[in-house]
């Protein structure tokens, strides 16, 4: 009963560890793409296509349920994935929904019209790609009116964390928000629309100031998927074994989790 996750590099970890903690029984298999990485600066064909190859990569793992924990390819792939490619034993989920669920106070599955929410003025962190996609814009006039949202493509961030260049990585938050501020000056609430965010998220709150609201997806999305395998226990997959699983350099991808994770981390090629 494996579940897949999949990122195209480290970023998806954060998601990991959350679903794991929230979910202790079940194995989870993790891909990280990391010879394409960073997919935010690939077009769309680009990335639909490494993320379809990565997923039947985790099919075969035994995974019948693959949760994309990649921003870039839940806007970019997610959508053309579900209309017309993935079979009907299998599912693909994303990590967008669940964030915009919160943000605009829904519970799951409330299909209701959009209404007015709380925040109004909203800082979104992205990757290009995820940026240029308005992926986020679209799911959030689905359920709210009246937000303000300002996005931020914070180019070169990922590679940066990627090659756990740590003060570069810094430099690069404080000089997004920068950027996002002199555009927004008063954001009330702030998105980390990138799996690898999180892993900067107090660099991300200490630029935006203490009375900025900053929303990370990795709790939101393991209360969506524990919430969702409840409702669809058939979904837990054949697959026994927790692994981990890289197109890069198994020992510098292993090096480098374990150094975010804190715990040790081996994964073997793909
Ligand atoms: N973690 C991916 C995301 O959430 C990073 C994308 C990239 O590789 O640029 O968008």
């Amino acid at each position: 009963m494996a579940v897949g996750v999949f990122d195209s590099g480290l970023g998806g970890l954060t998601v990991l560890n959350a679903v794991s903690k929230r979910l202790p029984d079940v194995p989870f298999a993790y891909f990280a793409d990391s010879a394409h990485a960073p997919y935010g600066v690939r077009d769309a064909d680009d990335v639909y296509n490494l993320t379809c190859k990565a997923t039947e990569r985790l099919w075969d793992e035994g995974c019948d349920l693959v949760i994309l924990a990649c921003n870039t390819a839940s806007a970019a792939a997610l959508r053309r994935m579900q209309e017309s490619w993935i079979p009907k034993d299998k599912r693909v989920l994303g990590v967008f929904v669940p964030l915009i669920e919160a943000l605009t106070e829904r519970q799951w599955g409330d299909n209701s019209p959009p209404r007015e929410v709380a925040v109004k003025h909203v800082a979104l962190f992205a990757t290009p790609a995820t940026v240029s996609s308005r992926a986020f814009q679209r799911e959030l006039a689905f359920r709210a009116i009246g937000v303000d949202v300002e996005a931020q493509a914070c180019g070169g961030l990922v590679d940066a964390i990627e090659e756990g260049d740590m003060i570069l990585a810094e430099a690069l938050v404080r000089s997004h928000v920068d950027a996002l501020k002199r555009k927004m000056p008063n954001p009330e609430a702030a998105i980390l629309g990138c799996t690898h965010y999180p892993l900067m998220q107090e660099i991300f709150q200490d630029a935006l100031g203490p009375q900025v609201a900053v929303y990370s997806q990795a709790n939101l999305v393991a209360d969506s998927l524990a919430d969702y395998l409840e409702r669809h226990p058939n979904m837990h997959g054949a697959g026994e074994n927790s692994c981990f699983l890289t197109t890069g350099d198994p020992a510098k991808v292993s090096r480098h989790a374990t150094q975010f994770l804190k715990r040790k981390i081996d994964f073997a090629k793909a």
